[in-house]
C-alpha cells in the first residue's frame, strides 16, 4: 500500500505522449504571441529580437574580449579568430567566482566586481592597453534595440543585483570600466547564451540555426524569418531571436500539468510566479523539486524513517552532479546510499530504491517538457519554409545536458516523436557560448566599419 502511495505520487510526473503534444501545442501558440506587435506586451514567452541576422561564414577575423556571465561559470575570455583558408579559432579563458552575495547585492558591485575580473585577465594575458572589442554574453532576458543595447526585463535564476532591471546593461558595463580607471574596452555586442551556442556550432556546421541551453537555467533560439518579427522594421532575410522560453506557463497556461511540487519550488524561490517552465525543467531546480517530494514522502513516514533531517531542509543540496550520480546506471545501490549519507541523508536500502525512481521520474519529465518545447520550435522553422520535411541541427550546451546520464537521450527521443517531420541533428558545444560571442562581435566591429 506504501509502494502504492508512492506511485500515486510519482504518477502526476509522467506524461503521455498526448499531453506532451499538448505542451508543443501550447508552446506554438505563446511562440505567435510573442512574435506578434499586438500582443508582445503582455505575451510571457518574449521572443526577443537580437539583431543577429546570419550565421558565421568564415570571414570574421581579429581579436576579442568575451565575458560570459550568467551560467555556473563566470569566464572572461580572449578569442582570436583568423579568416580565409586556414581559418583558425584560439581561446584563452579563466574562470572567475561570483559569490552569491554579489548576485544579489547592488548592481554597481555586481559590475564593479565584472570589471575587476576583466583586470585581473588583461593583467594575466598581458594585454591591458589593447582597447580590445568586446562580447558579453550575458544569459537573461534582453530588450534589444540594436547588437550592443540591451535592456535587462527581469533577472532570472540566482541573480537579483539591485537597480539593473530596466536598464541597458551594456552601459552598465561600460560605466563600471569608466570608474575603474584602469583600461579602455568597445563594447560591440550583447548575446544570450543561447545565441552564442547556435553561432559556436554553426562557425562547424552551418545547418546549425537552433541553440539550446539545457543548464542551470533553460531557453533556446533560432532564426526566423524576419517578416514575422514584427518589433522589427524589414521583411528581409533572417534573424536569430531569444525566445526565452524559461517563462512559458507564466500565464498559466500549464496549471494542468504542474504538480504541488512544483509550487512549492515556486514559492520558495527568488522570482514566484516567474519561469515556471524553467522551474519544471532545468538544474537549477530539478533538484528541489526532488528535495520537496521527498520531504512530503518523509513526513507520509514513507521514507529516512519518517524523520525530516536539516539536510533535507537545506534549499539548493541535490545539485546537477549528484542527481547525475544519483541516476547513473552503473552506480549500485549502496553506492547511491554513500551520495546520500554524503549529502548528510541517512538512508535504508529502500530508501536509496526510492530516492533513484524520484529522480528519475523528476529528470525525465524535465526532458520530456523540453523536448515538447524543441518539437514545437523546428516545427515552426519547418512551416516558416513551407516545406515537407526539415533538416536543422541544434547547438546545444549546459550541465544538465552534458551531465545527466539520461537527459540528452529522452530530450531527443521526444523530439523524434512529436517532430516527426522534421529531422534534428543536435550538436554539443565544446567551447561554450563565449566563441560564438566573439563571432558576433567580429561582424559587428564589419558592419560599423561599413557604415562609417
Ligand atoms: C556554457 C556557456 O557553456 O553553458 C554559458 O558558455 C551558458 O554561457 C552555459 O550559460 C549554460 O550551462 P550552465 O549549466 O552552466 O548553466
Ligand atoms: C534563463 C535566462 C535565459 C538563458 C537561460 C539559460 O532562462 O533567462 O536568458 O538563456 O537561463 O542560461
Amino acid at each position: 500500500d506504501q509502494a502504492r502511495q508512492i506511485q500515486q505520487t510519482l504518477a502526476e510526473f509522467r506524461l503521455s505522449k498526448a499531453q506532451l503534444l499538448e505542451v508543443k501545442k501550447r508552446m506554438k501558440v505563446e511562440i505567435e504571441r510573442g512574435l506578434k506587435k499586438e500582443s508582445h506586451e503582455e505575451a510571457t514567452v518574449k521572443m526577443l529580437p537580437t539583431f543577429v541576422r546570419s550565421t558565421p561564414d568564415g570571414t570574421e577575423n581579429g581579436d576579442f574580449l568575451a565575458l560570459d556571465l550568467g551560467g555556473t561559470n563566470f569566464r572572461v575570455l580572449l578569442v582570436k579568430i583568423r579568416s580565409g583558408k586556414r581559418r583558425s579559432v584560439e581561446m584563452h579563458n579563466k574562470i572567475y567566482a561570483i559569490p552569491a552575495e554579489v548576485m544579489q547585492g547592488t548592481g554597481e558591485e555586481l559590475f564593479d566586481h565584472i570589471v575587476y575580473c576583466i583586470s585581473d585577465f588583461l593583467d594575466y594575458m598581458g594585454m591591458k592597453s589593447a582597447r580590445l572589442p568586446l562580447g558579453f554574453t550575458f544569459s537573461f532576458p534582453c530588450h534589444q534595440t540594436s547588437l550592443d543595447a540591451g535592456i535587462l526585463v527581469t533577472w532570472t535564476k540566482g541573480f537579483k543585483a539591485t537597480d539593473c532591471e530596466g536598464e541597458n546593461v551594456v552601459e552598465l558595463l561600460r560605466e563600471a570600466i569608466k570608474r575603474k580607471e584602469e583600461f579602455e574596452l568597445d563594447v560591440v555586442a550583447i548575446v544570450n547564451d543561447t545565441v552564442g551556442t547556435m553561432m559556436t556550432c554553426a562557425y562547424e556546421e552551418p545547418t546549425c540555426e537552433v541553440g539550446l541551453i539545457a543548464g542551470t537555467g533553460s531557453n533556446a533560439c533560432y532564426m526566423e524569418e524576419a517578416r514575422n518579427i514584427e518589433l522589427v522594421e524589414g521583411n528581409e532575410g533572417r534573424m536569430c531571436v531569444n525566445m526565452e522560453w524559461g517563462a512559458f506557463g507564466d500565464n498559466g497556461c500549464l496549471d494542468d500539468i504542474r504538480t504541488v511540487y512544483d509550487q512549492a519550488v515556486d514559492e520558495n524561490s527568488l522570482n514566484e510566479g516567474k519561469q515556471r517552465y524553467e522551474k519544471m525543467c532545468s538544474g537549477m531546480y530539478l533538484g528541489e523539486i526532488v528535495r520537496q517530494i521527498l520531504t512530503d514522502l518523509t513526513k507520509r513516514g514513507f521514507l529516512f524513517r519518517g524523520k525530516i533531517s536539516e539536510a533535507l531542509k537545506t534549499r539548493g543540496i541535490f545539485e546537477t552532479k549528484f542527481l547525475s550520480q544519483i541516476e547513473s546506471d552503473r552506480l549500485a545501490l549502496l553506492q547511491v546510499r554513500a551520495i546520500l549519507q554524503q549529502l548528510g541523508l541517512d538512508s535504508t536500502c529502500d530508501d536509496s530504491i526510492i530516492v533513484k525512481e524520484v529522480c528519475g521520474t523528476v529528470s525525465r519529465r524535465a526532458a520530456q517538457i523540453c523536448g515538447a518545447g524543441m518539437a514545437a520550435v523546428v516545427d515552426k522553422i519547418r512551416e516558416n519554409r513551407g516545406l515537407e520535411h526539415l533538416n536543422v541541427t541544434v547547438g546545444v550546451d549546459g550541465t544538465l545536458y552534458k551531465l545527466h546520464p539520461h537527459f540528452s537521450r529522452i530530450f531527443h527521443q521526444t523530439v523524434k516523436e512529436l517532430a516527426p517531420k522534421c529531422d534534428v541533428n543536435f550538436l554539443l558545444s565544446e567551447d561554450g557560448s563565449g566563441k560564438g560571442a566573439a563571432l558576433i562581435t567580429a561582424v559587428g566591429c564589419r558592419q560599423r566599419e561599413m557604415e562609417a
